[in-house]
C-alpha cells in the first residue's frame, strides 16, 4: 500500500530552529558557510568536561543531507535530459534537499518516504514542488527501507527515463563528508584529542569520516552510533521508531561493519534531546539525541575523557510533533540520561584557518 501526494505550494514549512549563535565560516572548497559548532561545558559527577556540538540543522536545507544532495546531484547531472525524472528513497532530510535542487533545475522529483518520516519534512518536500510516495508496508526487518527500495526497483523497470541517485551506494555520499564535513569540523575544534560521534543510517557519514581520519589523522577517536534494532553496522534487526538513524540492512559503505560502535534505545535518544533543549535551549533531532546520550554515557564511564564531539545531523524543527511532543513521548519508557550532569556554560566556537586539502587516495594531507 502506498499514498501518493500531489505537488504542493512553494512555501517552506515554518517552525523554530533552536540553537546557539550562528558564526559564519567557509566550508572546505564549497563556498558554503560552515555550520556552527558550540561547546557545552558540563560537570559530570563533578568532573568538568566539554561536549562539542556541530549543528548541521543550520546547513542549507536544514540538515547534513544538503551536502550529500549536492554531491549526488553533481554525480547524476551529466545524465539529466529533458525527459528525466528523479526518484530517491529517503527518511526525509535528503528528500528535502533533493527537492530543492530539483525545483531549481526544473527536474521532476519524487521522494519515496514511509510512515516514520515526519509530517513536517514531508510537507516541506511538497512545498518545494516535490512529489512524495509513502510506502506503508513494513519490510519485515524493523522498518520500511526494503519496501521503499523495492518500490523504486519496480518504478525503474517501468520508466526508463527515471534516474535514481542511490544514496545507499553512491560514493558521492561518503565523499561529501570526507572532503567537506570532516575537514570543516577539524578547523572548528581545538587541536586536541576528542571522541567524534557519528550517527549511522546509510553509513555514508561514518564512512566519509573514517576515510578522512585514515588520511588526515586528526587525532580523533571515531565512534559510530546506531539504534537498537538497526542492521546498519551488522547488528540484529528489530522494530525501530526514530526516523533518520538506523537501517533495515547493512551499510554498503561499511560492508565489514565498524568498530567502535554503540547503540541507544529510542527512549535514551529522546531523553537526551529533551534534556539538551531544556538545559541549553539547543534543539536537535532524534539522531543527534542518540549521539548526546552516548556522549553522556562515555563521560560517565571514563571520567578522564574530557572532550566528546557530536555531529548533529539536524535540528528540532521537524520533530515538534514527535520527540518534542509530551503526548508522543508517552509511548516511551521514562529514562534520564543526564543523571549527575550539570550545564556550566554554552560557549561559541572559534573558527581557525581551514586545514589544507586532503588527498584521500594517497592517505595523507597535502601540504
Ligand atoms: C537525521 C539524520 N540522522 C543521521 C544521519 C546519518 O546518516 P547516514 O548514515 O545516512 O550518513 C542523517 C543523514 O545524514 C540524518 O539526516
Amino acid at each position: 500500500m502506498m499514498r501518493s501526494t500531489a505537488t504542493g505550494s512553494r512555501e517552506r514549512a515554518g517552525g523554530m530552529v533552536l540553537g546557539g549563535p550562528y558564526h559564519p565560516g567557509e566550508s572546505q572548497g564549497s563556498g558554503v558557510a560552515a555550520t556552527p559548532v558550540v561547546a557545552v561545558k558540563l560537570s559530570v559527577n563533578d568532573v568538568p568536561v566539554s561536549l562539542w556540538l556541530k549543528l548541521e540543522g543550520y546547513a542549507p536545507h536544514g540538515s547534513i543531507k544538503g551536502r550529500v544532495a549536492q554531491g549526488l546531484w553533481q554525480d547524476i547531472s551529466g545524465r539529466i535530459g529533458p525527459r528525466t525524472e528523479i526518484i530517491e528513497s529517503t527518511s526525509g532530510n535528503l528528500g528535502l534537499a533533493l527537492a530543492s535542487l530539483a525545483v531549481r533545475h526544473r527536474v521532476p522529483f519524487t521522494a519515496v518516504v514511509d510512515p516514520r518520516s515526519t509530517a513536517a519534512v514531508v510537507a516541506a518536500i511538497q512545498s518545494l514542488g516535490g512529489r512524495t510516495i509513502t510506502v506503508d508496508t513494513p519490510d519485515g526487518a524493523g522498518g520500511y527501507l526494503l519496501t521503499r527500495l523495492g518500490y523504486i526497483q519496480e518504478r525503474l523497470r517501468d520508466h526508463p527515463g527515471l534516474l535514481w541517485p542511490n544514496q545507499y551506494a553512491n560514493p558521492a555520499n561518503p565523499r561529501a563528508h570526507a572532503l567537506g564535513t570532516a575537514p570543516e569540523l577539524r578547523a572548528q575544534l581545538p587541536p586536541r584529542p576528542t571522541s567524534v560521534l557519528v550517527a549511522v543510517s546509510t553509513g555514508g557519514t561514518l564512512a566519509g569520516f573514517r576515510d578522512y581520519v585514515t588520511a588526515a589523522r586528526p587525532g580523533w577517536e571515531l565512534i559510530g552510533v546506531d539504534v537498537v534494532g538497526s542492521a546498519a553496522l551488522g547488528g540484529r534487526r528489530g522494530p525501530r521508531l526514530l526516523p533518520g538513524i538506523g537501517a533495515s540492512r547493512q551499510s554498503a559503505f561499511l560492508p565489514q561493519g565498524y568498530r567502535p560502535a554503540l547503540r541507544v534505545s529510542p527512549a535514551e535518544a529522546v531523553s537526551a534531546c529533551v534534556w539538551l533543549r531544556e538545559s541549553t535551549d539547543i534543539g536537535v533531532g532524534a539522531s543527534s539525541g542518540a549521539l548526546v546520550a552516548v556522549a553522556l554515557r562515555l563521560f560517565r564511564a571514563v571520567p578522564s575523557r574530557s572532550s566528546v564531539t557530536c555531529l548533529c545531523p539536524d535540528g528540532a524543527e521537524h520533530y515538534l510533533g514527535t520527540v518534542y511532543s509530551p503526548r508522543w513521548r508517552e509511548r516511551l519508557p521514562v529514562v534520564d540520561v543526564a543523571r549527575g550532569v550539570e550545564v556550566i556554560a554554552v560557549e561559541s566556537p572559534r573558527f581557525d584557518t581551514l586545514p589544507g586539502p586532503v588527498s584521500l587516495r594517497e592517505g595523507r594531507v597535502a601540504p
